[in-house]
């Protein structure tokens, strides 16, 4: 059985911690649900991820569309959201257009949506005709130009209005919020106020859940570790291991070898080459 929203909701209830794990395409998908994992989100972190743009920006919705299709094909239990990119929910009827799209086109179950009272009517429109609505409040990465990357809502007046955002989220409709990049004490305020859950990341282990992006907790990507993620295994290393012996195998004649071939019947050949 997929993971419904009743569901999210008997865990928080329960504090049960949810999980949410990126996922781009078909095959990450099937193993996010082997491995149990109840939440896949089709970010639009894989501008960056799958893409190498420098920010989410440049994501289109039939980038969002055709990766979230992907995921949706290999995910029968995990509940599936996908991110509402950048500028294609300045207005509640372009809200509509695009989850319509997601969820007709992708099979996705819900959208995520980023930002507070900006988005209040497109929260409120999406719900009323059945869209289940994910927010997304401090760090939001389409905004990132204006914000800065960087940890959000230090200040009292901020760190307020997160908190009066997260509660309009929520009378809107929302059905859990993600927050990105917030001080610890205050994700855990706002997790402790609101009947629905958090998904945190960056935001400490207040919240109601977690959510991590798939290439930073497998080592798939360069660099320092970030500090809100946690690598568990430095797959990235493995795969240039493997691909390396493949090079060295070719180029030394080692692969392929007879088993990793088709025979031939001798005299098939010669009478195919050479006649009767
Ligand atoms: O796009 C994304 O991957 C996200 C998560 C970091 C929450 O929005």
């Amino acid at each position: 059985m997929r993971t419904t929203l009743d569901d999210l909701a008997a865990m928080k209830r329960l504090g049960e911690k949810i999980v949410m794990l990126t996922a781009y395409d078909y095959p990450s998908a099937l193993i996010c649900e082997r491995a149990g994992v109840p939440i896949l989100l089709v970010g639009d972190s894989l501008g960056m991820v799958m893409h190498g743009h420098d920010t989410t920006l440049p994501v289109s919705l039939d980038m969002m569309v055709l990766h979230a299709a992907a995921v949706s094909r290999g995910a029968q239990k995990a509940l599936v959201v996908a991110d509402l990119p950048f500028l294609t929910y300045a207005t509640a009827e372009d809200a509509i257009r695009s989850a319509g799209r997601l969820m007709q086109e992708a099979g996705v179950q819900a959208v995520k949506l980023e930002g507070g009272a900006q988005i209040e009517a497109q929260v409120r429109r999406l719900v009323d005709f059945g869209v289940p609505v994910m927010g997304h409040l401090g760090f939001t990465p389409q905004s990132q130009h204006q914000i800065g990357l960087k940890v959000q809502a230090k200040a009292a007046d901020a760190a307020r209005k997160l908190m009066d955002e997260a509660l309009m989220l929520q009378d809107a409709g929302c059905f859990a919020i993600v927050l990105e990049l917030v001080p610890a004490p205050l994700a855990q305020a706002v997790s402790e106020r609101l009947a629905i859950p958090t998904i945190g990341i960056g935001a400490g282990a207040g919240c109601d859940g977690q959510v991590q992006v798939w290439h930073d907790i497998l080592g798939l990507y360069e660099g320092k570790p970030k500090r809100h993620a946690k690598r568990y295994a430095e797959i990235g290393a493995l795969i240039e291991q493997a691909v390396k012996t493949y090079v060295a195998e070719v180029q030394a004649g080692e692969f392929p070898t007879a088993s990793n071939a088709a025979k031939m019947d001798e005299a098939v050949l010669s009478e195919a080459l050479y006649g009767r």
